[in-house]
């Protein structure tokens, strides 16, 4: 599939600006955010004073370091507005994560939040491929998910048609994708199977649909899946990196002439990352990028909520700019929360979707199931067969998987592999990939 370059005339200047003119920009903005934080915000305050550091002691980007970092947790305690930087009339919107215990997270922003995110997803979408008068089908869930709300406002600052058609109701997905034939879309990747797979129901092509980009993020994704989404789907397939308690999608998104990726949009959020256990900052090098850890934010131009050395527990490593001059993310690899540890083998979800995928027979909807039957974790792969082939001997596929996972990732598990369709599909938000039945 041809890719289209981004003209000279596409790109912010700060997209090519040199490290250095990056650098100056960020300690400025980094120093006014500490200020910001340390001066509107009552916990950031008596965090800053318990550990002996003031916004003043910011006299490099490495100085960073010497700060507190914030944690969910930090934001759940001071539910729901009590970590804003600014009156409460003067926030415009309220999004909150789910969260599956207890109170969601709030989040806040102001009239110029909301500018400024719309800015970085139209430049998300550019990166993406997308440009002014392109069709977007819009297939993030709408409302206090910050998916829908962002891709749209973002979609209609670059200048596209939005269809601001949300999760759910998956044949009217299809039937709107054939009618107004977008060219884009944007999903979480295990929705985008779904919608495949209901046109395949129909006795569709879905090599045939219009879409020629596909904007993919909000969960973890591996690249097995961006081959069978691109080749299912006939379309080129870019990773969309955020999360609402630093802004929502766009916080970094891959170059489509790379896909190599997402790139961080350094001029508005600055990523450290640290060794998970003893919050140590990885060193970063110019040529090899960072070894893996601990993704943080701290942000540099929010004013209702202001984050300052956010730890996202995504894992992944820092790599050196390629597209643009600032730095890229590789794929996360899951969330800290999200490893499995299955008798001493660490496990992340992605690494079995690898294998169920380059599997050609089976479908790409898998579940993990956790349990503890006695002291020991047991680890159950449940799969299912892709509908042309139906007929394939569950057995021997359940029984070839099994080595595969054994001998590839170095855990015993049991694999069934089910019938076509046997897997309930998420029709809404975030694929649940993990059932976890161990006793609390
Ligand atoms: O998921 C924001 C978003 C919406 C991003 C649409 C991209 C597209 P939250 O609900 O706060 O926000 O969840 C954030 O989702 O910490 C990651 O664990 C995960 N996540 C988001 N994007 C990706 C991605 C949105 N591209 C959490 N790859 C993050 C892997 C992702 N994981």
């Amino acid at each position: 599939m041809p890719v289209k370059q981004p003209a000279p005339g596409d790109l912010e200047p700060i997209e090519t600006a040199s490290r250095d003119e990056l650098q100056a920009l960020q300690l400025g903005r980094l120093q006014q955010t500490l200020r910001r934080a340390y001066e509107h915000v009552p916990h950031y305050r008596r965090a800053f004073d318990a550990q002996g550091v003031h916004p003043d002691d910011c006299r490099t980007l490495a100085d960073l370091a010497r700060f507190p970092f914030t944690t969910k947790a930090d934001l759940r305690a001071h539910y729901p507005f009590g970590m804003f930087a600014v009156p409460r009339e003067q926030v415009v919107r309220i999004h909150a994560s789910s969260g599956t215990t207890g109170k969601p997270t709030v989040v806040g922003y102001t009239r110029g939040d909301i500018d400024r995110w719309a800015d970085l997803v139209a430049r998300s979408l550019r990166a993406s491929g997308g440009r002014a008068g392109d069709i977007v089908h819009v297939a993030y869930g709408y409302g206090l998910f910050t998916g829908g709300l962002g891709a749209h406002y973002g979609a209609e600052r670059l200048g596209c048609t939005v269809v601001p058609m949300s999760g759910g109701q998956t044949e009217k997905q299809v039937q709107l994708i054939e009618d107004f034939r977008p060219d884009l879309i944007m999903v979480t990747p295990s929705y985008m199977q779904v919608i495949v797979e209901e046109f395949r129901r129909q006795g569709k092509d879905p090599r045939a649909m219009s879409v020629s980009i596909g904007i993919f993020g909000a969960e973890p994704w591996s690249e097995a899946m961006r081959r069978d989404i691109e080749a299912s789907a006939g379309l080129d397939a870019v990773d969309i990196y955020g999360l609402s308690e630093v802004m929502g999608p766009g916080v970094a998104n891959e170059c489509i002439e790379s896909k190599d990726g997402p790139v961080i949009w350094e001029d508005h959020f600055f990523p450290e990352i640290i060794d998970p256990v003893s919050g140590a900052v990885r060193p970063y090098d110019g040529q090899r990028g960072s070894e893996e850890g601990e993704l943080v934010f701290t942000t540099l131009t929010k004013e209702a909520l202001p984050v300052v050395r956010y730890r996202t527990r995504d894992l992944t490593r820092l790599l050196p700019p390629t597209s643009r001059s600032m730095r890229r993310m590789g794929k996360i690899v899951g969330r800290s929360d999200d490893m499995l540890i299955i008798r001493g083998v660490n496990l992340f979800p992605t690494q079995i979707e690898e294998l169920v995928l380059q599997q050609g027979r089976l479908s790409g909807q898998y579940q993990l199931v956790v349990t503890r039957p006695q002291r020991l974790d047991e680890l159950k792969v449940r799969c299912e067969l892709a509908p042309p082939h139906a007929q394939a001997d569950r057995e021997a596929l359940a029984r070839e998987l099994q080595h595969r996972i054994k001998t590839l990732v170095g855990v015993s598990a049991e694999v069934e592999v089910g019938l076509p369709d046997s897997i309930e599909r998420t029709l809404v938000g975030k694929a649940r990939r993990v059932v976890d039945l161990r006793p609390k």
